[in-house]
């Protein structure tokens, strides 16, 4: 994918640090090596040193030792980090004792040194659920000033080129939250609007889709989706988004021409926000297969730093492209 050579030179020009959490997996550490080679981030890994070490050797690994190495047991800024646990997350209960037992959590590690300010994002999830990935990064990191909730957004690369902006296009909320309010949706286009100019690179038209066109069909799940558009447009008067839409009408120009005749965006969507992640989920994943698109991300949107999800079945070249993704993101303010 063009774009994704594209986002890494941009990240090699931020200069940023970034901490992967599941320093002693196989794949993760062939990334790391190729991310310092190409100079898209500093890397800071956590594991085990000696199995650290064990594992460049098992690769031929040239340029991990220009990686810091935090071991999850002996972690040198741990009263810091206690201190700072407990004073954010005191009231819900984490005392000294449980900061320091989290602490030896690589995923709590992770999330923790991004809140410190010690590196820029992260990104973790090779061989740990998204769950188990999020859950610290939504408890320390948590959200930016004025948003309320992550979602996830997938690039889409399609091979058919009529879509979107030459077959590229951005689908959210495909990983995160289930069932957004109405707010949150509006929240969710803002946010995957955003995520386009700064990682796509290209201007976002954004349709609200759902299974009614500009009141074709009308009961809770279509006013949901028209009070989303209401607020994100409000929300961002400076964007074009629209809605309800249905995903034929989003996209093509001639069912536009019908359905929709005087809407800025209908035929010509390039960012699709889905009413639930039930749907976000499915659809990414059937053009995906059947349409035989590219699909990266989920890019996680609206952490106060950025923190990114791997799929356990991901390669060496998913996790150097995400980790350039991140990068990215630390550009979004
Ligand atoms: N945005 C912001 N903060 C959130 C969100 C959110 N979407 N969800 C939970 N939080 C916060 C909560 O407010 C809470 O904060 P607090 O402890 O300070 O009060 C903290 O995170 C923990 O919340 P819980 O509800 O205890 O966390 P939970 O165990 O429910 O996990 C999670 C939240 C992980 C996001 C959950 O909703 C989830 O598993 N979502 C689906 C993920 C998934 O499986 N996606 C599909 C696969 S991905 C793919 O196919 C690409």
């Amino acid at each position: 994918m063009e774009l994704i050579q594209q986002i890494k030179r941009k990240a090699a020009s931020c200069n940023r640090r970034i901490v992967l959490p599941e320093g002693t997996e196989p794949r993760t550490i062939q990334a790391a090596d190729q991310i310092i080679a190409e100079g898209i981030a500093q890397i800071t890994l956590i594991g085990n040193p000696a199995e650290i070490e064990k594992l460049a050797k098992e690769y031929s690994l040239k340029h991990i030792q220009q990686a810091r190495i935090v071991d999850p047991m002996n972690v040198p800024d741990a009263d810091r980090y206690i201190e700072m646990m407990v004073a954010l997350r005191g009231k819900k209960g984490v005392t000294p004792e449980i900061a320091a037992q989290q602490l030896r959590d690589p995923l709590y590690l992770g999330a923790v040194m991004v809140k410190a300010g010690d590196v820029d994002g992260e990104v973790a999830g090779a061989r740990n659920y998204t769950s188990d990935v999020l859950r610290p990064a939504l408890q320390y990191v948590k959200t930016k000033p004025g948003v309320s909730i992550v979602s996830g957004a997938f690039l889409m690369d399609i091979p058919d080129r009529s879509f979107g902006d030459n077959g590229f296009m951005i689908f959210a909320d495909c990983a995160v939250t289930p069932n957004p309010t109405a707010s949150e949706l509006a929240e969710i286009a803002v946010m995957t609007a955003r995520t386009a100019r700064a990682i796509g690179g290209i201007e976002p038209r954004v349709a609200m889709l759902s299974f009614s066109t500009k009141g074709s069909a009308k009961n809770e799940m279509t006013e949901k989706v028209v009070e989303a558009t209401a607020l994100a447009q409000k929300m961002a008067p400076d964007l074009l988004i629209d809605g309800e839409l249905q995903s034929d009408a989003a996209t093509v120009p001639e069912v536009a021409r019908q359905k929709a005749p005087n809407s800025p965006v209908a035929g010509r969507a390039n960012v699709l926000v889905f009413p639930s992640l039930e749907v976000g989920n499915i659809v990414y994943k059937l053009v995906q297969r059947m349409a035989h698109a590219e699909a990266v991300g989920p890019i996680l949107q609206g952490m106060a730093s950025p923190v990114n999800d791997l799929s356990r079945g991901c390669s060496v070249s998913d996790i150097v492209g995400l980790v350039a993704i991140t990068v990215c993101q630390t550009e979004i303010k």
